[in-house]
């Protein structure tokens, strides 16, 4: 690569468009990507980055931090830059967009940092019926946007009485504080068990991608109905929009949508959320306000909450259009069709073995077994039964349904309102060893008030984006004698 010749800076610049030709540079070298632009898995998005610097784009995107995005790189090499700009670059080139990211506990388990995304410790999880914060799972697609709460404005749109501005002072005082336990789960919750099945496009989501939470905010149905809405809005508007703060390298933010039936309905609890745990919310759960949409798939749930609009349309976002949505194992990235799915909102009937681990060994001398994990079904569906089997699905039991550490203080959790059962349920079974057995293949399944059931296995319902995985969820356990 010696022989390779320098170019200037303005040289590259001129380098930025499919007609004259895609060049970027990366650590010193200058490439000529034109070739390349069309078979980007990443799209046109790559063209953002002609005629510059690719380091300020690649730590926005980390899926780009891998040996072979490096080697595709390197086939297009044509040269290097001048010394001179490469030290102008510097300030370019170092500056990461994630660098006012909020600390996080080390215990969770990161499986991305740069967008962070994290899940807790399966163990950790089912040991509390409320999720404490730090332990809740993150999930971010960008930076986490810093919003100063004093100059913070909600906009409400699309409305007969014009456009409400509203600060979060507005927001806490104009409204009822209304507050709600629901559990969240993103849609890629149990992702890996797809993987093994076969390769799927994703974080690699473990058990633990759903936590619980008190919530505590206005609701957005007040909110709404201060905005103007009437019961004559339902003639043509279908959804609610909902936008965060945080933006791409384009200035495209965050963004999803949910039916206006579900906003406006007394008994769909959707919150304009302000607190968690009863505290102000976390940076990475949504500081100042985020939706808080119960019963439905996490990605509904927008943080940073900026913009609200009530439409005849979805959200016509990425997240909305194109991801978050299910289809047949036999679709494939070659035929598959966005536009033929609906987008996810309620979840499935779940439940996951949190304790023990796979792979765990218990002790013959333990003569028994604790089992624990958690429930949760999408909709407001309340868990009804949760069954467990020790010999991969022979025999089964039925666990008890634990009411969380306020049973022991309090009694029973009492039965949420019909239709309304946002939070999850965490199980617990005591059972025997079995007595001839050296291994065990642990089982669980859930079964919801609609007597929905978890499908047995995941091949029938694999897709290609590693979604809505709830299969029976199975562990492998060595009984050591
Ligand atoms: C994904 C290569 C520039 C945005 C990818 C992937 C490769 C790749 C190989 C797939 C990674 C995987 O999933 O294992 C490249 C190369 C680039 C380049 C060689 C420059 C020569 C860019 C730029 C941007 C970008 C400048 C943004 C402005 C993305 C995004 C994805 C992606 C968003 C994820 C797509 C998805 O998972 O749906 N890129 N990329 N890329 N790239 Fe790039
Ligand atoms: N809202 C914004 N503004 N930006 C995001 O990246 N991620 C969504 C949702 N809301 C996201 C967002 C997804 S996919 C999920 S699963 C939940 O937030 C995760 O919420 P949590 O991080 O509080 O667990």
């Amino acid at each position: 690569s010696a022989s390779l010749p320098f170019f200037s800076q303005e040289e590259v610049t001129k380098h930025r468009s499919l007609e004259h030709g895609v060049w970027v540079t990366y650590k010193g070298g200058v490439y000529d990507i034109t070739e390349f632009v069309a078979m980007h898995p990443g799209g046109e998005k790559i063209l953002l980055a002609a005629g510059g610097a690719l380091e300020p784009f690649w730590s926005l995107y980390a899926v780009h931090s891998q040996e072979h995005v490096l080697e595709i790189l390197s086939e297009y090499k044509i040269g290097n830059l001048n010394v001179d700009d490469v030290k102008k670059q510097q300030s370019v080139v170092s500056s990461d967009p994630y660098s006012s990211d909020p600390e996080r506990h080390p215990v969770l388990h990161v499986n991305s940092l740069k967008p962070f995304n994290a899940e807790p410790p399966p163990e950790i999880l089912s040991d509390s019926f409320i999720t404490p914060s730090p332990f809740f799972f993150k999930r971010n697609h960008l930076p986490v946007p810093q919003v100063d709460p004093a100059s913070y404005r909600l906009q409400v749109e699309g409305l007969p009485g014009g456009a409400l501005t509203l600060s979060l002072q507005d927001l806490k005082t104009r409204f009822p504080k209304h507050t709600v336990t629901a559990t969240l789960q993103c849609a890629g919750n149990r992702r890996s068990e797809m993987n093994k099945v076969k390769q799927v496009k994703g974080l690699n989501w473990g058990i633990a991608a759903i936590s619980n939470a008190t919530w505590s905010g206005a609701r957005l149905r007040d909110v709404l109905q201060a905005a103007g809405y009437r019961a004559d809005v339902a003639q043509w508007a279908r959804h609610v929009q909902f936008e965060g703060l945080d933006k791409d390298v384009t200035g495209t933010t965050y963004g999803a949508s949910i039916p206006l039936n579900k906003a406006v309905s007394e008994d769909g609890d959707v919150l304009l959320a302000y607190e968690m745990n009863g505290e102000d919310l976390p940076a990475d759960h949504g500081f100042p306000v985020r939706v808080v949409v119960p019963g439905t798939v996490g990605a509904r749930n927008v943080k940073w909450l900026g913009r609200i609009m009530v439409s005849a349309e979805e959200s016509g976002s990425h997240w909305q259009q194109n991801d978050y949505k299910g289809f047949s194992p036999g679709t494939d990235w070659d035929t598959v069709d966005f536009k033929s799915a609906p987008a996810i909102q309620e979840l499935p009937v779940q439940s996951a073995i949190t304790a023990p681990a796979d792979g765990a060994a218990v002790d013959r001398s333990a003569e028994t077994l604790t089992v624990k994990g958690y429930a949760w079904s999408g909709g407001g569906r309340e868990v009804v039964r949760v069954d467990v089997s020790l010999d991969g699905g022979k025999t089964w039991q039925a666990a008890r349904l634990r009411g969380g550490e306020e049973e022991q203080q309090h009694g029973p959790r009492p039965a949420p309102p019909p239709g309304r059962a946002w939070a999850w349920k965490l199980w617990e079974l005591e059972a025997p060893l079995p007595p001839d057995a050296q291994r065990m293949e642990i089982v669980c399944k859930a079964v919801d008030n609609s007597y929905n059931m978890q499908p047995d296995s995941v091949p029938p319902i694999w897709n290609l984006r590693g979604v809505l995985s709830n299969a029976w969820h199975r562990v492998q356990v060595e009984i050591r004698e």
